[in-house]
């Protein structure tokens, strides 16, 4: 039955707030049908929802994805992989945190690390789990693990997806299921805002974080860790693609 404002005002406080969540969810769907043509400050008041916009923009342009991070993949710099692996124990355990379709894993694994992956989308857990990786499915906010259970952890690009405000408590939850002194792997984008962006032309929104080195250095230290590796990173033939490479160890 179709609900107008009218009939709302004379009905109980219960159902307002029921008309609300409504205009909510409504508002979230036009604004990704109409992707790009809407300015950042529609963005900010969906805000709340952007990790739900981000996860569904993975999970409708998995294939795309898939193709793109095995192209990123095949140009990373081994070196850095090498140094985090170096800091680690042989065959050390390792919790890829954001796994997305497994591109890193697969070269961690070829280090002789155990890689364990977690992703919040279905597409990319499918992929992990059909290229041979213990997959778990969960939100990296709350991890579904005990503690230190892991000797690492590796994060590439995929806590970029967290808003700035809840960014040192994620790192603390992932610092949680370390070993004491254990490692973490991080790769994040150099800017200072956070806002939505299309994906690939093709529309699908995902929320970005972008970090000076100041900013990640200070959460990481308030999160429990202490640096021991960075490196600027900037993704061949791209102008855009800009990183922060970074080595921590749990204090
Ligand atoms: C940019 S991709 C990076 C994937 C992979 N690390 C790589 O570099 O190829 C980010 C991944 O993080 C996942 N992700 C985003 N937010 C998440 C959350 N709260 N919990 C778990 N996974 C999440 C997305 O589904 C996506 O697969």
């Amino acid at each position: 039955m179709p609900i107008s404002p009218d009939s709302i005002e004379r009905q109980s406080a219960t159902n307002t707030l029921l008309f609300n969540a409504m205009v909510a969810v409504e508002e979230v769907r036009v604004t990704q049908d109409k992707l790009g043509s809407f300015p950042a400050t529609l963005y900010q008041r969906i805000k709340p929802d952007a990790l739900s916009l981000t996860h569904q923009a993975y999970e409708t342009m998995a294939v795309v994805y898939d193709r793109e991070a095995a192209r990123f993949w095949r140009r990373f710099p081994l070196g850095f992989i090498e140094n985090y692996r170096n800091h680690l124990p042989p065959n050390g355990r390792v919790l890829n945190v954001g796994s997305g379709p497994g591109w890193d894993s697969k070269l961690l694994s070829l280090t002789g690390l155990e890689v364990i992956c977690l992703d919040a989308c279905v597409s990319m857990t499918r992929l992990t789990s059909e290229r041979g990786f213990t997959t778990v499915q969960g939100d990296f906010r709350r991890l579904p693990f005990s503690r230190g259970v892991f000797d690492g952890a590796w994060a590439y690009t995929s806590l970029i997806h967290v808003p700035k405000t809840e960014f040192v408590q994620t790192l603390a939850e992932i610092g949680e299921t370390l070993v004491s002194g254990g490692i973490l792997g991080m790769g994040m984008l150099r800017g200072s805002s956070e806002h939505f962006s299309t994906s690939y032309g093709m529309g699908n929104p995902r929320f970005i974080a972008y970090y000076t080195k100041p900013e990640l250095m200070n959460a990481l230290i308030f999160a429990g860790f202490e640096v021991v590796h960075y490196e600027k990173m900037q993704r061949v033939g791209t102008k855009s693609g800009r990183y922060h490479n970074i080595i921590a160890r749990r204090v």
